[in-house]
């Protein structure tokens, strides 16, 4: 068979290791030009294959290529947007059926979460339902680790490192003013549905008395006066009380306790706000001076502080996307399998994408402890090793010099737009 060019977009949130995939996957790629001739990539996801929009990555240097492996977020633009089901929205697979054809686009490689796995579930049948070919690879990747059927999801572990250090040092901060100052700090984590990052500010404490000392899981339905005797009783023992808590924080109707009242284009909820809520039942309740934080993006977008185990993984589901795609496998997703926990040893899965498409894992209950504010050993042992090793990026200057492609435009060659 002569080569085919290969089509290639992030899409979801995106993480501080995002683009080391992205330097799997084209690394990979050039090494196989028998199979693969361009990579593509899409600006802004999908929606640069809806609008013919594609990046010429071809165009970079090996130097630039590497360089990826260290910058954070999605150097090709990343996108919420959920193909709609065949039935309902039969153009949308039309217009990528012209787009991929026009460009000789034999391959597909999605790098998302949960619901872009069902993008790409939906596009590897574009050839079982309307004859057109193409090997389709769905390759993982969310900060909030909720995938089915991996060990973990690469841009968690660097997000976890994140936020149990930030813990950690906040914690010593608190613990130093509290005497004639603030008694409550509370953070604000991502995890929409799942308390994974939450779970993993966990991991800074070492002793009894050290911070965190309170986490809320979106597993566990809020109850306002455990938490505050909880608060209280960590102050009286300690001085001071460190909470995490997880933006999927929800009450005992189901309802979330910071629901911003929008919504993206995937239907979920937009979320934030639920740590200065928390704050302030403390200060009303108890009467507490506190500070709070939302980390927001810097949790997530924070590559100097990235967990080395966490880049590898995230390169080598990038390269092994590749390697399978041109060994022949299709409607997969290549996973990380836990071999050993100390030291912790992994290789690369894959599973079916019909198994991980839309399927969401949260934090088993034996990963929390019995009162529901902390964590286990057991996810203590499962999130350790995902949190292993540095891997600093070069700095220039003092700052992380990381590396803004050129992303040169594929020249267009259908004279047709199109609406998403
Ligand atoms: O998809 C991961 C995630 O980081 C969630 O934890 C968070 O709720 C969401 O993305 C925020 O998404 P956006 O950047 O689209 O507002």
């Amino acid at each position: 068979m002569p080569p085919k060019n290969a089509f290639y977009a992030q899409s979801g949130g995106v993480t501080s290791v995002l683009n080391a995939s992205a330097c799997g996957v084209i690394e990979a790629a050039r090494q196989h030009p028998d199979h693969i001739r361009h990579v593509y990539a899409g600006r802004n996801g999908i929606i640069g294959a809806l609008r013919e929009d594609m990046i010429d990555t071809g165009q970079e240097s090996a130097e630039a290529i590497a360089a990826l492996r260290y910058t954070p977020a999605g150097a090709f633009g990343s996108c919420r947007y959920k193909l709609k089901g065949l039935e309902d929205n039969r153009a949308e697979y039309e217009r990528l059926i012209e787009v991929f054809a026009a460009h000789d686009i034999g391959y597909f490689f999605y790098n998302g979460g949960g619901d872009s796995q069902d993008t790409a579930q939906k596009v590897s049948q574009l050839g079982e339902h309307l004859g057109y070919p193409i090997t389709c690879i769905g390759i993982p990747k969310t900060v909030d680790n909720d995938l089915a059927e991996t060990d973990t999801c690469p841009g968690f572990g660097s997000t976890a490192k994140y936020v149990a250090v930030s813990t950690r040092e906040a914690g010593l901060d608190v613990r130093s003013m509290a005497e004639s100052s603030t008694k409550v700090f509370v953070m604000e984590v991502m995890g929409r549905h799942a308390g994974w990052i939450a779970a993993a500010s966990g991991l800074a404490a070492e002793h009894t008395g050290d911070a965190p000392h309170v986490i809320l899981f979106p597993e566990v339905t809020f109850d306002p006066d455990a938490f505050l005797a909880r608060v209280r009783d960590s102050v009286e023992r300690f001085g001071f009380c460190v909470v995490v808590v997880s933006e999927g924080l929800k009450d005992r109707d189901g309802r979330y306790i910071s629901d911003g009242g929008s919504q993206d284009a995937f239907g979920h909820t937009q979320l934030g706000g639920v740590g200065p809520i928390i704050a302030d039942l403390c200060k009303e309740r108890l009467g507490y001076k506190h500070h709070c934080a939302v980390v927001d993006y810097l949790q997530r977008s924070a590559r100097h502080l990235a967990s080395k185990t966490d880049v590898d993984q995230a390169y080598a589901v990038g390269r092994a996307a590749v390697e399978r795609a041109v060994a022949g496998d299709n409607a997969i997703m290549p996973t990380i399998v836990r071999k050993a926990d100390e030291p912790y040893q992994w290789e690369i899965g894959t599973v079916p994408l019909a198994q991980v498409a839309n399927v969401e894992r949260k934090v088993p209950a034996h990963y929390i402890t019995e009162d529901g504010f902390g964590i286990t050993e057991a996810c203590r042992r499962y999130l350790t090793p995902l949190i292993q090793g540095e891997d600093y990026p070069p700095y220039r200057d003092g700052l992380p010099a990381y590396v803004t492609l050129k992303n040169v435009s594929v020249p267009r060659v259908l004279g047709t737009g199109f609406d998403v």
